[in-house]
């Protein structure tokens, strides 16, 4: 088994699902765990990343034990310097920050270097890698080789010339490093010497199915009653249908519209949901109040904040209603299903938040304050239900599509908690919100027809908040700007812009302009992830 000490990259847990695609256990701790007090046996320890630079003051410190205790280590990025700044070497802000794609040239040592020419075996000379650090090493520590470099960094992999001990500074954990699984795969098979024999217990979607839902029917007992926040998203849909399964109508499944949704979101839930798929869902229009609060607010965060607190606030007055509801019934019907109170909270968190949760998180860490609809409700006074938190997304979809989901929604795009609030760049307001939900319908309508959805991991359109001059009709005009961005992307932590065929982008260009009432110019993003994210706020 693997140990990972995580330094609050955002990467991080990939790193966990790298191990985890080799079949090999692996364990993520704070980087701050002393080796001392392991109490099992790693077989190799990977460092991870860091927004730190190493020579902040406060910067998270690697236990040294970490290069005595006899396995071989691999430094990633900051974990790269980490190993150099532990073995005397140097480490500075770099002249030219590298950001994106790089090519690094793989440096063969040698007879004599066996052991070092092990982390590229198989890799010969270049290949592409996925760069995001302000820092690199600036001079090798003693008693350590250059096995890589590329154009702007000398020493951009490195390993001792007598211990198992590497550094690289690309993330060979993201998907964008295209040959990073295998720089992995041959640290923690060929050189740590694990054995590729784990395999998690709900890796057959089947048969995790019926073990779930025997799970959720014996802790949510005869009478036990669940409440849970539906999106339309996969996450929460799979949930909810699993639900369903395992409890039927003693699962209440409950979406709340908060006036920034897409074009028909709430209706179309709804059909699929509770017409199609039969869970008992209430939808609860609390548009008007959403936007009140967010009247006049621009600042990103600030939205953020008072769409999930609002929304806690209409959730808790929902799963009250239901509750008062069940109670009359009973009143009415003495000898009727006794149902009991709610005592449990569903909630679709995934695999990778629950490390998230767990991983070291620096002052600096937080890029965006992500909230989940789920993630918020943990001060409710209710027991959290969790059945997908063994999962990646990619196995939630495979679930879906044996629990019946139909398959525009398993492969859907993911959609933000905070809605179109985050792709209105300005102060939300009902006409805003409509000018951008019909440019965002037209923008998916086109990438559907043209057939590009599935190749397309997240599409949509940010609506900019200035004002450019145009002509329409013979007249001039003065409107807004919107930006189109999508993104191909397996894991939203890097990022690449979509190459459309220049006809498609002309077609949305044009239905935007003509069919949409204040538009009169369309833009496209092409920045990758780093340096910019996926959403514009
Ligand atoms: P960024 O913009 O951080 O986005 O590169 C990565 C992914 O996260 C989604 N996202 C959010 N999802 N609440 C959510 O539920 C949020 O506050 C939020 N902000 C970003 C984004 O749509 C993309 O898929």
């Amino acid at each position: 088994s693997i140990l990972i000490l995580d330094f609050g990259s955002q990467y991080s847990h990939l790193i966990t699902r790298r191990c985890r695609e080799i079949n090999v256990y692996c364990e993520m701790l704070p980087c701050t765990q002393k080796m001392a007090d392991l109490d099992w046996k790693p077989k190799g320890i990977i460092l991870s990343g860091s927004p730190f630079s190493v020579y902040d003051d406060g910067a998270p410190r690697v236990d040294p034990a970490v290069f005595d205790y006899g396995v071989p280590v691999l430094g990633v990025c900051y974990g790269l310097q980490e190993i150099a700044w532990n073995h005397g070497g140097k480490v500075d802000p770099c002249d030219h920050r590298e950001y994106g794609f790089a090519e690094l040239q793989v440096i063969k040592l040698g007879p004599g270097h066996e052991l070092a020419d092990k982390l590229f075996a198989g890799i010969d000379r270049e290949m592409q890698v996925w760069m995001s650090h302000g820092d690199q090493v600036s001079v090798l520590p003693p008693h350590f080789n250059i096995i890589g470099k590329t154009p702007t960094a000398p020493f951009a992999a490195i390993a001792h010339e007598s211990k198992p001990i590497f550094g690289v500074q690309f993330h060979a954990e993201v998907t964008h490093s295209p040959r990073g699984k295998e720089v992995i795969k041959s640290f923690v098979l060929n050189i740590c010497q694990c054995k590729a024999n784990w395999t998690m217990a709900c890796r057959s979607p089947d048969t995790f199915i019926e073990k779930e839902i025997a799970r959720i029917r014996q802790i949510c007992g005869e009478k036990g009653r669940v409440i849970g926040a539906v999106s339309g998203g996969v996450d929460s849909s799979v949930a909810a249908k699993l639900m369903h399964e395992a409890i039927g109508d003693r699962f209440h499944a409950v979406l709340v519209d908060n006036g920034v949704l897409r074009e028909n979101e709430a209706k179309q839930v709804h059909k699929m949901l509770s017409e199609d798929l039969g869970v008992n869902l209430t939808v609860v229009d609390a548009s008007d109040r959403f936007l009140a609060k967010l009247e006049g607010v621009e600042d990103p965060e600030q939205k953020r904040k008072i769409i999930g607190n609002t929304f806690i606030h209409v959730f808790e007055e929902e799963a009250a209603k239901i509750e008062a509801m069940a109670e009359k019934e009973l009143e009415t019907n003495p000898g009727g299903e006794v149902k009991g109170k709610i005592e449990w909270l569903l909630q679709g968190t995934l695999y990778p938040d629950v490390i998230e949760s767990i991983s070291f998180k620096g002052p600096s860490a937080t890029i965006k304050t992500h909230h989940n609809v789920g993630g918020l409700l943990k001060d409710m006074k209710l027991k959290l239900i969790e059945p997908l938190r063994e999962l990646f997304k990619d196995e939630v979809r495979a679930l879906g599509r044996l629990l019946g989901i139909p398959a525009h929604l398993v492969g859907r795009h993911p959609f933000p908690g905070p809605g179109l609030a985050i792709r209105i760049l300005g102060p939300v307001t009902r006409d805003q919100v409509k000018i951008a939900q019909k440019a965002d319908t037209i923008f998916i309508d086109e990438i559907r027809k043209a057939g590009l959805y599935d190749q397309i991991s997240q599409a949509f359109v940010v609506l900019l908040p200035v004002k450019a001059v145009g002509v329409q009709g013979d007249k001039r005009t003065y409107d807004q700007v919107v930006t189109l961005r999508a993104v191909q992307t397996e894991d939203f932590m890097t990022a690449d812009w979509y190459v459309f065929p220049p006809e498609v982008l002309r077609r949305i260009s044009s239905r935007i302009t003509n069919e949409v009432a204040g538009v009169n110019r369309v833009t496209y993003d092409i920045s990758s992830k780093p340096p910019g994210t996926v959403e514009w706020l």
